[in-house]
């Protein structure tokens, strides 16, 4: 999704906007541009291409020093990858210029509109419109700040917009809905962010904005006020609780790798304070407030995307196993358009890495009125999702900025298991061997990691194939779905995941010598039946890579190739299969030259429907 970075203040805001945009580079985009205002003279530079690319450009400029000064990064939504439809976007005589996040649905109807005013457009994209109309309004209307009011109160869509003028060369126009901006609070300054990551090197005190708010910035205030009901608000400072450095690559060659050693210590960080074995107990502070609603659920619904919908699929199993209540999982982009049953009963579970996901945001929204509990599993702390929930888990896997969700996948299946365990009540005869697991897992994680090397031994033999089958059964079936969703995502390799026993209704088909099967094959009462699958695949000459519990030596005489992880309780071996199968998905995409951190036509945090 593009990305976003405003400065107002006393010092010069070029750099600032410049490495925050850098900041952002692991959102995904495909262009980049900055407009500088100092006084009544502004610059704009605008390139195809990476940050660096405008760096570049701009470095060799005599002054591009300014107090005023405002970057985005674009994922071309409307209109092609070009300099000409780059951010910032400008008014016909070059005085107001506007970044977006977002999709301005009623484009057309406001460009058809300007146009038999008078107004012409260069870009192809949705985003000019806005500029022209706030220029449209400030003819008719006595200040900025009106005009930019009256022309967000024009546009239908999802939207972060900042504007600045030379008309108003201190100050900075912002607005959100639907998508994420964020305040940062500085000594005579405040910089403008769709993520805090661009925000935090330079402070830690943040203002979110709330759909529908339009914030007012000069360098010493910010005046907020909320379009919906018109009421001033006085702007709330909070604190961010994580710092770059944790996103600092360290000797990783990239963020993905690096993310999947995070294993070990993101399940460590998901339980700290949460699960204790010794004293059998579950505590999870996030949901203290709704403990007598937790009582009387009847049904729980999870709403989710990608890799998080997977997790919730295994927190599907995971619930129902150990605490007896009803789960079902919908991909979010569809619950949105389901007539789906919901009573006052039912709890609505949003999965989100990003916490600003629009699929899932709408879906939570669908809802909002049914007032049901509405809980969420979120990495990104104060994120809209965080938010918008009555309660829920914060993940703490800290920033994850590899495109493909590594980490967080296992902080969301660890806190899944722990609201599994939670909801159980210690009624279980498996609550405290899991308990007793989640302590060792972190240890488990780490002996998967040091098989790293023979794991990309067996990856690069399978570089080149052009498909792939994921197989499991029961918990490891949405295992297996995952994994073939980080092959696809990182190495571009098409890959199915299919449950185990469905093969033989049709998909079995696919099977050759040209298409190879990841078989999770892990200790389980059902690896009989697996087994019985790896023979229909190799009878048919498919090669087969499984993944199997240490110390099985059958798995030997049936597979092309095996992959050991530690001896692990069924309903948490996911976890260490997915560390596997994450590094497998690596390896290939290395081998194959991918771009790893940011695979084609895919961005971080999908903030449009
Ligand atoms: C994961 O590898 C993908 N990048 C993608 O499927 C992601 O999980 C999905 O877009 C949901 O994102 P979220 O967890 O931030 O809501």
């Amino acid at each position: 999704m593009c990305g976003i970075v405003g400065y107002i203040g006393k010092r010069s805001g070029t750099k600032v906007v410049l490495d925050g945009l850098e900041a952002l580079e692991y959102r995904g985009y495909d262009s980049a541009g900055i407009a500088l205002i100092d006084g009544e003279k502004s610059q704009v530079f605008k390139e195809v291409g990476r940050v660096s690319g405008l760096i570049k450009t701009i470095s060799k400029q005599s002054d591009v020093s300014a107090p005023l000064v405002m970057g985005h990064t674009r994922w071309a939504t409307h209109g092609g990858v070009t300099a000409e439809n780059a951010h910032p976007q400008t008014n016909n005589d070059q005085t107001i210029f506007v970044v977006h996040n977002g999709i301005i649905e009623n484009f057309s109807e406001i460009r058809t509109k300007l146009e038999a005013s008078g107004y012409n457009f260069k870009s192809q994209t949705d985003t000019e419109v806005i500029p022209n109309l706030i220029d449209f309004y400030l003819k008719q209307l006595d200040s900025f700040e009106a005009a930019f009011k009256a022309a967000l109160a024009d546009v239908r869509g999802a939207y972060s917009i900042v504007a600045i003028s030379v008309r108003e060369p201190n100050t900075l126009y912002a607005a959100r809905l639907s998508s994420p901006l964020v305040i940062g609070v500085g000594d005579g300054e405040h910089i403008v962010a769709s993520d805090p990551s661009a925000i935090m090197d330079h402070t830690k005190k943040v203002i979110y904005l709330e759909d529908y708010d339009v914030a007012v910035v000069t360098a010493e205030k910010v005046q907020v006020q909320n379009l919906k009901d018109h009421n001033r608000i006085e702007p709330k400072v909070e604190l961010l609780d994580f710092d770059n450095e944790q996103a600092v690559l360290g000797d990783f060659p990239n963020f993905m790798l690096k993310e999947i050693f995070e294993a070990p210590a993101t399940i460590k960080t998901a339980t700290l304070g949460r699960a204790r074995a010794d004293t059998g107990t579950v505590k999870l502070g996030g949901l203290e407030t709704v403990l007598r609603q937790l009582k009387h659920i009847e049904r729980i619904v999870i709403v989710a995307c990608g890799t998080a919908s997977y997790a919730g699929l295994i927190g599907e199993y995971l619930i129902e196993e150990l605490a007896g209540i009803p789960v079902e999982v919908h991909l979010a982009s569809e619950f949105k358009y389901r007539d789906e049953p919901f009573s006052r009963s039912t709890v609505l579970l949003a999965i989100s890495q990003s916490g600003e996901t629009a699929d899932t945001i709408a879906a939570i929204k669908k809802v909002e009125d049914f007032g049901v509990l509405r809980l969420g599993v979120v990495n990104a702390v104060g994120s809209t999702i965080a938010r918008m929930t009555d309660a829920g888990v914060y993940c703490h896997a800290g920033p994850e900025r590899a495109v493909a969700s590594t980490k967080a996948f296992i902080a969301q299946v660890t806190v899944l298991a722990l609201i599994a365990l939670h909801l159980s009540d210690g009624k279980h005869p498996q609550f405290k061997p899991l308990l007793k697991e989640l302590e060792a897992l972190p240890a488990k994680a780490q002996a998967v990691l040091d098989s790293a090397e023979d794991i990309k031994k067996i990856a690069e033999k399978y570089a080149n194939y052009d498909s792939f089958l994921y197989i499991g059964r029961n918990i490891s079936f949405p295992s297996a779905l995952e994994g073939a969703l980080k092959l696809k995502e990182t190495s571009y390799i098409h890959a199915e995941g299919c449950a185990a026993g469905e093969m033989k209704h049709g998909t079995l088909a696919l099977i050759d010598e040209n298409f190879p099967t990841f078989a999770m094959a892990t200790d389980s009462p059902l690896l009989e039946k697996t087994y019985s699958n790896i023979q229909e695949i190799r009878a048919r000459g498919g090669p087969v890579v499984a993944i199997a519990t240490e110390g099985n030596k059958a798995i030997k005489e049936l597979a092309d190739d095996v992959i050991y992880i530690p001896k692990c309780e069924e309903e948490l071996q996911p976890i260490l299969q997915q560390v596997a199968a994450q590094l497998f998905a690596y390896y290939i995409a290395s081998k194959l030259g991918r771009n790893i951190d940011r695979p084609r036509n895919l961005a971080k945090s999908v903030t449009v429907e």
